[in-house]
């Protein structure tokens, strides 16, 4: 693991990490979103190293890293003038875009479809890596398949260290939920993750898309799944319209549920945080901040839950959010976290 300055990071750690990409090695690094875990796109055996270290089955296609959208051209196809347009209106930033892909794009990169997901982040670390490399960089997000996202580098190292060549910390990421993705070439445009560029937002440029619904199967991307970005504990989605219906229902379902041994962990805004005595047995709470403030909800999600995930939580007690900006995407994570499905293998 380097230590790197987020905003301007020391070439010579750039430099190391571009070398190790060359080599086929995998290099995690932040971006805006969350830490992704990165190799040389064009690379098809460093490819297959991402999904071995992740454990992520190969039918599961990969997001394209690039530095500018000149870019674009190296790994597809053709480019809709659509895609132009959200460029310089989103990028870089959280967007990702499905585009069809060039044929000389290893398919590994896209598990065989025929379309490639591209991205431009604007993370500086991010930037001065692609700047630097020349080269598409391939990266899912840095954590061990199906689990949370890592925002931050601490939390790459607890899910892949000893599997991967090397960590860039630059500390927190910006948003903490992952990028927006879109299929802008069906009619209409079909939006497949809520992420950091929300739904007006898109629709203030392409006038209505359709939201996939959450087990929706579309081109065959298993990212879709309903149980992923889940931490290793079972999560409750407790229900209640106003802060006071909120509280009401998780110190119920927290009494419901309250065993011996048992450590519960609420993962609640500020509003309802304030309401809950902080002396209720067998309880962790984790305060992800205002209901008013999304963005720092947002920043706040994925490590307060990977944080009652150490503190040893069994079950966790949580709530919606209001569904505006970023909202949909935290509100997308939270929904599939709460899957009821067979829980990850822990490693
Ligand atoms: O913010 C992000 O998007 C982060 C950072 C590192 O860029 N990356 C990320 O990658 O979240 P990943 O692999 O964890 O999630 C990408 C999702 C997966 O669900 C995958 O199935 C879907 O994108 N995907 C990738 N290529 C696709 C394609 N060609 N068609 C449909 N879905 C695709
Ligand atoms: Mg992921």
């Amino acid at each position: 693991m380097i230590a790197v300055d987020p905003l301007h990071p020391e070439p010579a750690a750039i430099q190391h990490a571009v070398e190790c990409l060359i080599r086929g090695g995998l290099v995690a690094f932040p971006t805006e979103t969350v830490y992704g875990l990165g190799a040389h796109a064009f690379d098809p055996s460093a490819v297959r190293r991402i999904f071995t270290a992740k454990g992520r089955p190969s039918t599961d296609p990969l997001i394209v890293h690039l530095a500018s959208i000149a870019d674009v051209r190296t790994v597809a196809a053709d480019i809709p003038s659509i895609v132009e347009t959200l460029g310089r209106r989103f990028w870089p930033g959280p967007l990702t875009l499905l585009l069809p892909r060039c044929d000389s794009l290893p398919p590994e990169v896209s598990a065989g479809l025929d379309t490639v997901a591209v991205r431009i982040p604007s993370h500086p670390v991010a930037q001065a890596l692609l700047q630097a490399a020349g080269l598409p960089i391939a990266a899912p997000s840095a954590n061990l398949f199906g689990h949370t996202s890592p925002t931050q580098a601490r939390h790459v190292m607890d899910d892949l260290g000893g599997r991967i060549d090397l960590i860039l910390d630059a500390g927190p990421t910006d948003w903490g939920v992952e990028s927006t993705i879109l299929d802008p070439l069906k009619i209409p445009p079909v939006l497949l993750r809520p992420g950091g560029i929300s739904i007006a937002e898109l629709e203030s440029v392409l006038g209505p898309i359709r939201v996939a619904s959450p087990g929706e199967r579309i081109s065959a991307s298993p990212g879709r799944q309903p149980r992923h970005y889940a931490p290793y504990a079972r999560l409750i989605l407790c229900p209640g319209e106003t802060p006071a219906e909120i509280v009401e229902s998780i110190l119920s379902i927290a009494r419901r549920e309250r065993k011996e041994d048992r450590r519960i962990g609420l993962l609640v805004a500020s509003e309802i945080a304030s309401r809950i005595d902080p002396e209720e047995p067998s309880v962790i709470l984790r305060n992800l901040g205002s209901l008013g403030d999304l963005r720092g909800v947002s920043r706040r999600l994925f490590t307060c839950l990977r944080e009652l995930e150490s503190e040893g939580a069994d079950l966790i007690l949580a709530h919606r959010l209001p569904n505006g900006g970023v909202g949909a995407a935290l509100n997308d994570r939270l929904t599939r976290a709460a899957a009821e499905e067979k829980k990850s293998p822990h490693p």
